[in-house]
């Protein structure tokens, strides 16, 4: 069974490369590398002890895909990574989240369908949920209207999958991630933000390793217990394993419809506040922050009900805040030596 990682040489794809081959898994690798580098693949091998096959290719390439597709016809799964993933940047341009993200995955679904793959695994986000009116949130918790053209990409992906359910023998699962963090504990692979990162983590760490001079805070008048936002911060590496008890899922023909949607998050929801004080505890190094302006587009506060990933995927994150700051922190230090 030959497994097809687009987006392969990213954060999560790598991590999750790099636990498909440690369960045994024969893994494919197609990236444009517009947010990631080829020396990706050099890391997952010396990890895993097996080195993946790696085609540069853009998914918006239908030609490029196919040519692809007719050359490696023993693929039998897909995990759809590749996809832009910045929210602000969707906001500046949205054409180019519309094409690359929906116009890449549905060349993918044309190829997907045209050589009847069995089984297919989306990268979704809890983005998908928007400001949920209860907390915590669950597979049944309603979809709102998208906050950003990166969130609605992931509306129109899981959408897609679903009218495709209706008329295709593909199984399918869409994972819906809460906030991903965390680097693996090697310190070989990692989040690479291109640029000012937007994300909190990896700001702290540049912060701390002295690239940034100061971490804002983007408010702290919100209705929380610290006036910051809260969300549900998951390790990458637990991430990763939940695409492994995925596809061994849909291979194994455990799963019970021929498409399913599972929250991936730790069911812990964590202020910015406390995240910084986490940090600080955890490496002994006293962070450079104030606070600022409230963020456009920032929900208040999400995290997730884990009760179905643990029950009917059988997946439970085991990582806490504490291993997750401790591995971002190691990873920005090891940047440092590259
Ligand atoms: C978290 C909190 C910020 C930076 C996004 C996507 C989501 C997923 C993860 C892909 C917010 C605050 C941040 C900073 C800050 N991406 N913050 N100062 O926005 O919850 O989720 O990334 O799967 O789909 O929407 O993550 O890390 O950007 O922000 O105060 O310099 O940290 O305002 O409250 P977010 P984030």
């Amino acid at each position: 069974m030959k497994v097809l990682v687009t987006g392969g040489t990213g954060y999560i794809g790598s991590h999750t490369v790099v636990e498909l081959q440690n369960s045994g898994f024969e893994t494919v690798i197609i990236d444009n590398l517009s947010n990631s580098s080829a020396d990706v693949i050099d890391r997952i091998e010396k990890i895993s002890g097996k080195r993946p096959d790696f085609v540069k290719l853009d998914l918006c390439d239908a030609g490029s895909l196919e040519i692809f597709f007719n050359t490696n016809k023993d693929i039998d799964s897909v995990i759809h990574f590749a996809a832009f993933k910045a929210v602000g940047e969707s906001v500046q341009d949205p054409l180019m989240y519309y094409r690359n993200n929906v116009t890449g995955m549905i060349n993918l679904l044309n190829e997907t369908e045209k050589r009847k793959i069995s089984n297919f695994v989306y990268s979704s986000s809890c983005t998908v949920y928007g400001e949920a009116d209860k907390l915590p949130v669950s597979e049944d918790s309603p979809i709102k209207k998208a906050e950003s053209p990166y969130g609605f990409t992931k509306q129109i992906g899981e959408q897609m999958l679903y009218d495709l359910s209706n008329v295709s023998e593909m199984q399918t699962i869409i994972l819906r991630y809460f906030n991903p963090t965390g680097a693996h504990d090697s310190s070989l692979i990692g989040e690479l933000p291109v640029g000012i990162p937007n994300n909190l983590v990896p700001y702290i760490t540049q912060t701390a390793i002295g690239k940034r001079d100061m971490l804002t805070v983007n408010g702290n008048d919100y209705d929380t217990p610290d006036g910051t936002n809260i969300r549900d911060y998951i390790h990458v590496v637990d991430l990763a394993k939940a695409h492994v008890s995925s596809l061994k899922r849909l291979s194994e023909k455990k799963n019970n419809s021929n498409i399913e949607v599972f929250n991936l998050g730790t069911g812990n929801g964590n202020s910015v506040m406390e995240v910084i004080k986490t940090f600080e505890e955890t490496t002994g190094i006293k962070l450079n922050y104030r606070i600022g302006p409230r963020r456009e587009g920032d929900v208040i506060s999400i995290y997730s009900d884990t009760k179905k990933a643990n029950d009917v995927l059988g997946w439970k994150a085991e990582r806490d805040l504490k291993n997750m700051m401790l591995t971002s922190w190691n990873w920005e230090k090891a940047l440092a030596d590259f």
